[in-house]
């Protein structure tokens, strides 16, 4: 009997490079580019509103909407408006929303206590969303303490060194907080060594076995974080760099053992930060892991793309559309990107 495997299915590919048994003129790469038609339906990858992620900035008060001014178009929201932004995401068919607070610098300290605090930024916002949208929308929540803490880093700092061990206990109980607000997805973004076990531990052990979490597993020590840290109110605030713990963009072999460690650890979906300068890395833990597999297009990514199409340099929507296509083409199963609303609304009228 014949099997399938018998069959030496090289025979059937055209060699396009072997002139002598077809190629050109025979073969013409261009038919198929021919029409929109024709192009869609040879598609490889496609993008859909599924793929997006919107991470959003939340400030105190009522009906503030403050522009971040090395973001262009993006806007710190107060809870009700965030609210709003959310009720939008869920008639945008974005499936996740992303909260960062940018935390009043008055209540800032060096154990980043606010973290803790059952009625922050973060939870209020959190909580207000859930009320309105229930499980119709996911929220996404970070966990690290540079929002919180007066030096600016993820983590507790002990004269200059960021202390690991001490920080993860209290990313634990961030967690649970955060959880307890109705948080759905938990994404730890301290790069602290332990961080997953620690957080499934104590998720599980305060009843939250469903929260589900999405590690930021290779996360570089990068230049792109710069408007992201004006936006949360970090960036002024931090001492030195964070090179201890994120990773070094030279590296790749190092990445695949982050995200290994972090699966085996219970993350239960796994990101590469920033984005577009590390597409490799995505393809590379893509194909190793074949775990959910996210890349987060920073935002110095955006305030690039925003600041070239301000000076009419670049066409905005099409740079927009083929970056995140790029995400995808490189193995991502979603994108967090501040285009999102926008990328979403081009997407729905197609
Ligand atoms: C906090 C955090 C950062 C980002 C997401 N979570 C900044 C940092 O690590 O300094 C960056 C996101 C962006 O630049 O858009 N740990």
């Amino acid at each position: 009997m014949l099997s399938l495997s018998d069959f030496n299915w090289d025979l059937y590919i055209v060699p396009t490079s072997n002139i002598t048994t077809g190629g050109f003129p025979h073969v013409r790469m261009r038919r198929n580019r021919s029409d929109a038609w024709v192009r869609r339906m040879v598609s490889e990858t496609t993008l859909t509103t599924d793929d997006l992620i919107w991470p959003l900035f939340v400030v105190e008060g009522e009906g503030v909407r403050e522009p971040v001014p090395s973001m262009p178009g993006v806007d710190r929201l107060s809870v009700d408006l965030i609210v709003e932004a959310a009720l939008q995401a869920r008639d945008l068919g974005i499936p996740a929303i992303a909260v960062f607070p940018n935390t009043n610098p008055d209540i800032k300290t060096p154990c980043a206590k606010e973290a803790l605090n059952t009625n922050n930024l973060v939870c209020t916002a959190v909580r207000a969303i859930k009320e309105k949208l229930g499980s119709e929308l996911g929220v996404i929540c970070d966990v690290a303490l540079d929002p919180y803490n007066s030096d600016g880093h993820d983590g507790i700092v002990d004269d200059g060194e960021i202390l690991n061990d001490e920080t993860v206990e209290i990313l634990c109980q961030q967690s649970i907080v955060q959880a307890q607000a109705g948080c759905d997805i938990i994404a730890p973004s301290d790069m602290m060594d332990g961080r997953i076990r620690a957080i499934r531990e104590a998720l599980d052990g305060a009843g939250y076995q469903n929260v589900k979490i999405l590690s930021y597993a290779a996360k570089y020590a990068s230049g792109f974080y710069g408007p992201f840290r004006d936006a949360v109110g970090s960036g002024g605030v931090l001492k030195g760099d964070k090179k201890t713990y994120q990773m070094n963009p030279a590296n790749t072999d190092e990445a695949i053992r982050e995200v290994a460690g972090d699966i085996g650890e219970g993350a239960d979906m796994v990101m590469v930060k920033p984005g577009m300068p590390y597409l490799d890395i995505v393809r590379r833990i893509k194909d190793k892991f074949l775990m959910p597999t996210f890349a987060y297009q920073v935002s110095g990514e955006y305030a690039m793309i925003q600041a070239a199409v301000e000076n009419g340099w670049l066409d905005g929507d099409a740079v927009m559309m083929e970056s995140l296509m790029a995400f995808k083409r490189a193995g991502a199963d979603g994108v967090l990107t501040y285009f999102a609303p926008r990328a979403a609304k081009l997407l729905n009228e197609r």
